[in-house]
């Protein structure tokens, strides 16, 4: 392979999204055991379902037949029956019957690939596997998920932008104080400031100089071995109730090359009666204001150009940004890689 191909292949994977890595797709109460959710991730669509114990299964969206959706099909008895002409798998992948044909010869084959599934925290992950790590790591929460002292809300949204724009979105604070200028949250802090970068051992922290607790001021990225995810915190007026700033966790999973979905869980450390006053007043009157916040969001990347990033002019406070599309490039190049040699290794 030349310079040429191995770099298309490299853009490929970073447009497409990291392989070998946890990524939600749902939330916990969108499976069920007794219809079947179809989701898309990395460009694959898959099918999802509990069976009898109440656990999630996972596996290709596609019948063995004819190539149905099986997301259009059944659950019975734990396992997913096709609509169109009733052939059964199970959460492996495996044909278990062929009703319309008796005795049919593809009974016990394996054919769809089954995928690793995980629910935390009101959410389901999926595992996409890579070359390099075909079995999934431990996927990795971030603490304030096992904290007894937070609680918090996901909220998910699909945004019709490559999920790089959501990355860089996320890793940018300084569009807090321009572009949610008006909002409930985000209308304070100057307009003008420095920003800074520190790098840790599983990711890297970015902050304005200028001001802490004003605004969007600053975002920590955890990369870890099997995902990324993000944790901020926006400040709270005193009229949103007792309780500190509100914090959000972000994680963002690529649906194909021009379409993501967003997963954040709003959190406050509140314990006790303000726990309650919080959750119920977030309810019944602040949603809508944070669901405005993201709408801004959205709209600005659905409307962006150039989702490669090939012609931005970067400035200072584009450090984040920068790291980020880095993290991922790198990521993208080694797994890459890995899989140009192990392609030499089988053919020598
Ligand atoms: S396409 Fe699924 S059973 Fe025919
Ligand atoms: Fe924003």
């Amino acid at each position: 392979m030349n310079k040429a191909e191995r770099r298309a292949k490299i853009d490929a994977r970073v447009k497409q999204g990291l392989l070998g890595r946890w990524y939600a797709i749902c939330k916990s109460t969108e499976v069920r055991k007794d219809r079947p959710y179809g989701g898309k991730l990395l460009g694959r669509k898959v099918v999802l379902w509990r069976d009898e114990d109440g656990k999630i299964q996972c596996i290709e969206d596609y019948c063995p037949h004819r190539g149905a959706a099986l997301s259009l099909g059944e659950v019975h008895d734990g396992n997913i029956g096709c609509r169109y002409h009733g052939l059964v798998l199970d959460g492996t992948g495996t044909i278990l019957r062929v009703p319309a044909m008796p005795e049919c010869a593809f009974e016990g084959r394996k054919v769809n690939e089954a995928y690793a599934v995980q629910e935390a925290n009101d959410a389901v992950y999926v595992y996409i596997p890579s070359k390099e790590r075909p079995e999934p790591p431990k996927l990795q929460l971030p603490e304030e998920f096992t904290s007894k002292d937070w609680t918090g809300f996901l909220c998910t949204a699909a945004w019709q932008a490559n999920y790089q724009l959501a990355l860089d979105n996320l890793a940018d604070p300084m569009h807090g104080c321009y572009l949610h200028a008006s909002s409930f949250t985000l209308a304070f802090g100057a307009k003008q400031d420095l920003l800074k970068l520190d790098n840790h051992d599983n990711g890297f922290h970015v902050s304005r100089v200028g001001q802490v607790g004003e605004n969007f001021d600053w975002v920590e990225m955890v990369v870890e071995e099997g995902g990324l995810y993000c944790r901020l915190d926006i400040p709270y007026p005193p009229a949103a109730g007792p309780g500190g700033h509100m914090r959000i966790i972000g994680f963002v999973t690529p649906i194909d090359d021009d379409s993501c979905k967003v997963f954040f869980w709003r959190m406050r450390m509140v314990t006790g009666t303000a726990r309650e006053a919080w959750r119920f007043m977030y309810r019944a009157a602040l949603e809508p204001r944070h669901w405005h916040v993201l709408e801004q969001d959205r709209i600005m990347l659905e409307e962006m150009t150039d989702a490669a990033g090939r012609r931005d002019m970067l400035y200072q406070h584009d450090l984040g940004v920068s790291r980020i599309r880095q993290l991922v490039l790198n990521a993208a190049s080694e797994q890459v890689d890995f899989e140009i040699a192990a392609e030499l290794e089988a053919a020598e």
